[in-house]
């Protein structure tokens, strides 16, 4: 596991992207993982700086809410459209989501995780931490093997994403992520982190025990990790 530590949030965003350009620059037709929230954006941002030909690039988003309607500007579909899709000149097509407003979501999470193993599987996943230890929508109790499927959001995450939203009681009850499993699958995990907030719960996943109870415990597991994290976040490392 390569960790880096950086003095700022944008600073995360400078060097997670230039990690991923010089990945693309060598395969042009990389597979990206997707993550939402407020860590990654400093990302898009710098990688937008790069100005590279995203013309072969596919990318899949981590999850979803369930039961919003489609359009919904905090959808994760929106939201990957506006700050990925559109600032990176991705082809629309080239980039997925898990359909949070299928009739059978359970169907589209199985749909999901084939069309990643369709797509040869991802390249490069970008992740961020919850508080809760949560990756993805991983919640504390998620198997270490799980795969792309419907889950319920615990209040804690759903109190931390209801900034997104006019009132707390709009945040969806329910997800579509992809699994630990699957998560684990990805090549290269790429994991950006900010804020004392998350200082906790980022030394316990990285140095604590490797259990449900942190689900990015799991990252411990992976042979390829790159961590980039600012020094309020990465306070408590050894
Ligand atoms: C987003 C996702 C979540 C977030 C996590 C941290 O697609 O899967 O796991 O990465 O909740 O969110 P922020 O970055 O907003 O603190």
């Amino acid at each position: 596991m390569e960790i880096f530590v950086v003095p700022t949030a944008p600073a995360t965003g400078s060097v997670a992207a230039g990690i991923l350009a010089a990945v693309i620059r060598s395969k042009p037709s990389t597979v990206l993982g997707v993550a939402t929230g407020g860590s990654p954006l400093p990302i898009y941002k710098a990688l937008a700086g790069h100005r590279l030909d995203m013309t072969l690039i596919r990318a899949f988003a981590l999850d979803e809410y369930v039961g919003l309607p489609a359009g919904h500007p905090e959808s994760y579909a929106e939201v990957v459209r506006r700050e990925v899709t559109e600032r990176l000149h991705l082809g629309p097509a080239n980039v997925a989501v898990p359909d949070g407003s299928a009739a059978d979501p359970e169907r589209a999470a199985a749909d999901y995780e084939a069309a990643i193993a369709g797509a040869g599987g991802i390249d490069v996943q970008i992740l961020g931490i919850g508080h809760n230890g949560h990756l993805a929508f991983n919640e504390p109790g998620s198997a270490l093997d799980s795969r792309t499927r419907v889950e319920m959001l615990t209040e804690r995450t759903r109190q931390a994403n209801a900034r997104y939203f006019t009132s707390p009681s709009d945040v969806p009850l329910r997800c579509i992520t992809q699994g630990l499993g699957t998560i684990l699958e990805a090549r290269h995990l790429l994991l950006v982190v900010n804020g004392a907030d998350k200082a906790g719960i980022l030394a316990d996943a990285l140095n604590g025990p490797v259990t449900p109870d942190c689900p990015a415990s799991v990252l411990q597991l992976h042979p390829h990790v790159t961590v980039v994290a600012d020094e309020a976040a990465a306070a408590q490392l050894p």
